[in-house]
């Protein structure tokens, strides 16, 4: 083995060689994919980012060099130098971008050897995740999760400059700051100069960069790592990138143009796709009456219907009484859905019930007459109502839930994405993206027993809802968008209180006493007067963002050092205890666990 490069060096990536070097000398440097000894003539497989060229060495043309190449093994890292041949008639490989050449080998330095690694470095592969992320290292070399770092460095250069010729500019905001409430819990970092405080990882830049704005920078962005302790899904991480952008002096249409031009810009850099601009908008209420939830997955065409009035004075009791106890009653229409078997549906009814739908009632249309067993509840009149409400054509199969409208619409429309999927409704090629906007401005939180934010409590009502702001706080509609795509929310902002009366008049509204907004927000509220612009932005999930175009179901196929659901990193072993004197110093006793 030598333990450098020599006379060697790098003159082209493996992926890279093609028909037009033919002749060439080269050298080139990787991994190698595998080896295969054909009674005398050895060929390796050598592999880097860009791709894998074939490797011979024959000992006709260089036995010494041949001889050395018995000792090669999968994973080992070679430098070969070598000449560019055509490949053999009927040995062309067209699947590949190398497949018609090979490098006819007259150097080899074994530059090191590898271990036999965990799994095969292939590009799919039958192994559980956590033995990946243990091995992340070489996880990484495969060909699958090399493309995706590769594109998220392109997607982020794209935005970069999206955003650098459109007049942003790219300012650093603390890691080491206040809490920043975004509605996660905070990740706190004990200080040691000021024992017994601590610091709280940004949950998101927000409060920094409206106070840019206040200073004066009008447009900023950055990429950023954003920290939150969360329940941790496919699409969520502990610590993930926001694309954050704000400007000054201007209002949803400017914050959503800037938007749309990034996304198509990122599309067109990553997947060579033009996206069609502007995107399509849906408010908040109209997205949950159609849909069922605040992110729809507009690819496909079924729709939800409120019934609610047609059935409140029906023979129904069950569809009455929730009526009567202010809930809704709703239907899905799975158009053409007629031949579904009574396991099929009670199927559809499990699953609604994890969304805590009590009973997932049907019907089926037949020709001229309804099939169901609750059919007999509704006059004719009140059947027509219906069929007209739901579009209900000969073949369809009608699903209702009566609940509270939370739980009707959640439900029903979890079940219209399900059904989405398992009726191969979805052109997996395809990107939807909607702007819904006019959410609530606030949320009564059932268990914490008070008003919250929906966005984050910066947001600005709409100035016509302003009066009920002391009134009816739950029906002041805000001026936040969230940008849906494929059914997933990739991006949100608002746009922002500028005044500090406002700004208070909304805090009062969400329950917050004064001593208390004083205490946590005081120089914001200050900053406010201190020449405050008008101002709003929004933040995009980049990790989302890019396991769309990759095409990954979890983002952790798009991040390079990803943590587990336990927020553990398995390759460091992080979290990990802290010694005794690290405590001391930060004057920090454990509770005995
Ligand atoms: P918000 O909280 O909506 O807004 O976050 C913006 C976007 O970040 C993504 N996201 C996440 N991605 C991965 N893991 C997570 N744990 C996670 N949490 C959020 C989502 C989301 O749409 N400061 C505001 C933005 C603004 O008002 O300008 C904010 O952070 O795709
Ligand atoms: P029951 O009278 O309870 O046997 O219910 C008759 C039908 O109504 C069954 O198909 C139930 O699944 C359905 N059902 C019961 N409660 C609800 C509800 N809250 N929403 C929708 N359907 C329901």
């Amino acid at each position: 083995m030598s333990d450098n490069l020599g006379s060697m060096r790098r003159t082209h990536h493996c992926g890279e060689l093609g028909a037009d070097d033919i002749g060439k000398q080269v050298v080139l440097m990787g991994w190698v994919q595998r080896r295969r000894d054909h009674g005398g003539v050895i060929f390796v497989d050598l592999r880097d980012r860009e791709g894998l060229t074939q490797v011979v060495f024959n000992p006709d043309v260089n036995p010494q060099v041949h001889a050395k190449a018995h000792a090669i093994r999968s994973e080992f890292v070679l430098a070969v130098r070598g000449r560019v041949d055509p490949r053999p008639e009927g040995m062309v490989n067209p699947k590949l971008k190398t497949g018609a050449i090979e490098v006819m080998a007259s150097e080899l330095k074994i530059l090191n050897a590898a271990a036999t690694p965990p799994f095969l470095i292939e590009e799919s592969i039958e192994v559980s995740e956590n033995v990946r992320l243990s091995h992340r290292h070489q996880d990484l070399r495969r060909p699958k999760l090399q493309r995706n770092l590769i594109a998220r460095h392109h997607a982020a250069a794209a935005v970069r400059q999206y955003l650098n010729d459109s007049g942003f500019l790219d300012i650093e905001t603390p890691f080491l700051t206040r809490s920043t409430p975004e509605g996660a819990r905070d990740y706190l970092v004990p200080s040691r100069v000021n024992q017994g405080q601590f610091y709280a990882l940004p949950q998101s830049p927000q409060i920094f960069k409206q106070l840019l704005m206040i200073s004066g920078f009008d447009r900023y962005y950055q990429i950023v790592r954003c920290f939150r302790d969360e329940d941790l899904r496919a699409d969520r991480q502990p610590e993930f990138t926001q694309i954050d952008l704000e400007m000054s002096f201007a209002g949803e249409e400017d914050v959503m143009a800037v938007a749309e031009g990034m996304m198509a810009r990122m599309f067109q850099v990553v997947l060579g796709l033009s996206i069609p601009t502007p995107f399509p908008r849906l408010s908040y209420a109209e997205a949950l009456g159609r849909y069922g939830l605040d992110k729809p997955d507009t690819r496909f065409d079924l729709h939800l219907a409120d019934i609610s009035d047609i059935v409140a004075d029906s023979e129904f009791k069950v569809f009455a009484e929730v009526v009567k106890k202010g809930g809704v009653v709703k239907v899905l229409n799975a158009k053409g859905c007629i031949d579904m078997s009574r396991k099929e549906i009670d199927d559809l009814t499990a699953f609604a019930a994890v969304y805590r739908a009590k009973g997932l009632a049907w019907i089926k249309v037949r020709d001229g007459q309804w099939q169901s067993p609750i059919a007999k509840f509704f006059t004719e009149e009140k059947k027509t109502a219906m069929a007209k409400r739901a579009d209900m054509q000969p073949g369809d199969l009608i699903l209702f839930v009566a609940d509270q409208p939370q739980i009707a619409n959640e439900a029903l429309g979890q079940l219209r994405n399900h059904l989405g999927s398992r009726l191969g409704l979805i052109d997996e090629k395809t990107y939807n993206f909607i702007w819904i906007t006019h959410f609530p401005l606030m949320e009564y939180d059932e268990t914490e027993k008070r008003y919250q934010a929906l966005h984050h409590p910066f947001t600005a009502p709409l100035e016509e809802d302003y009066p009920l702001l002391e009134t009816d706080p739950l029906s002041v509609r805000s001026r936040a968008y969230d940008l849906v795509l494929n059914g997933a929310e990739v991006g949100g902002g608002s746009i922002r209180i500028h005044s500090r009366r406002l700004q208070e008049r909304v805090f009062q509204a969400l329950g917050l006493a004064a001593e208390e907004y004083e205490e946590k927000f005081g120089f914001l509220l200050s900053a406010l007067e201190s020449g405050a612009p008008p101002h709003g932005g929004i933040a995009f999930g980049f990790d989302r963002l890019m396991a769309i175009l990759c095409e990954e179901p979890s983002i952790r196929d798009v991040i390079a050092f990803p943590k587990t659901q336990k927020a553990a990193c398995l390759l460091t072993g992080a979290p990990s205890s802290a010694t005794g004197d690290q405590l001391n110093e930060l004057a920090i006793r454990l509770r005995k666990l």
